[in-house]
């Protein structure tokens, strides 16, 4: 399990991510929510070591990650499927899962089979350019590339962004799968409430940069979503 202790990373003065403390299990589906601006993107990168922690813990099991570069984080088993997707236009589908491979401490050189079971379309677009995909297809090769490492914590922002409803859905069901059958520790930064309460089991929200609520996903009440989440 990925586990938060009084985080903080700032952009010059702005504290945009202010001592936030969160645990995320193992075989678990952890939703951070809240609305544009309030610092998921900044907590997800400081997590994932893009950007360097001002203070506070990051642990994966017992060990303590916070001194980690962002390629050596990768190694431990931390992948992260960035907001926008960010997967490579100009090249083929198999060539940017050919990319998480690096991550992998195996010395593995080929894409395993799995991954083309978890999303068959990336099998049968394996040679297409990644700028030919529509923006759901494109979703689920940033997925899979992530997976390509054999992560542990998989972290996921904004996933659903932008997404046709029947790709959500095959996301939505590859990461209950993720957890129930590997055990993966998933952490998901959702705005879309229906998602959450269909496919994940405990939230935090975040505001101005500090955690707000937390809870089951079952809990989530109106009054969270008025106060915290609506526009
Ligand atoms: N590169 C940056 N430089 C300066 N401020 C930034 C930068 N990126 C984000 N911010 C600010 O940090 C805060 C949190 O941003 P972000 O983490 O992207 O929020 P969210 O993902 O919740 O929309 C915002 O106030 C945003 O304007
Ligand atoms: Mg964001």
């Amino acid at each position: 399990m990925l586990t938060l202790t009084d985080l903080c990373y700032s952009y010059g003065a702005v504290k945009a991510v202010n001592k936030v403390s969160m645990v995320m299990p193992a075989g678990q589906i952890t939703c951070v929510m809240g609305r544009n601006g309030v610092g998921k993107t900044t907590l997800m990168r400081t997590i994932m070591g893009t950007y360097r922690a001002a203070s506070g813990a990051i642990r994966l099991g017992e060990r303590d990650i916070t001194p980690l570069a962002a390629h050596q984080r990768a190694k431990t088993g931390v992948a992260l499927v960035p907001q926008g997707r960010d997967i490579f236009a100009k090249l083929t589908v198999a060539d940017n899962l050919r990319i998480g491979l690096e991550a992998r401490t195996d010395g593995l050189r080929k894409v395993p089979d799995d991954i083309y079971d978890v999303f068959p379309i990336l099998k049968q677009f394996a040679k297409r350019m990644g700028g030919d995909l529509s923006g759901g297809q494109q979703q689920q090769l940033s997925i899979a590339r992530a997976l390509t490492g054999d992560p542990k914590v998989l972290l996921l922002d904004e996933p659903t962004e932008g997404i046709q409803p029947n790709i959500i859905q095959d996301i939505g069901a590859v990461l209950s799968r993720l957890v129930t059958e590997r055990g993966m520790a998933v952490v998901l930064v959702e705005q879309y409430l229906d998602f959450v309460k269909e496919f994940g089991t405990s939230f935090y929200i975040m505001n101005r940069g500090q955690v707000v609520a937390s809870g089951a996903t079952s809990e989530l009440t109106d009054a969270h979503v008025a106060e915290h989440l609506s526009v």
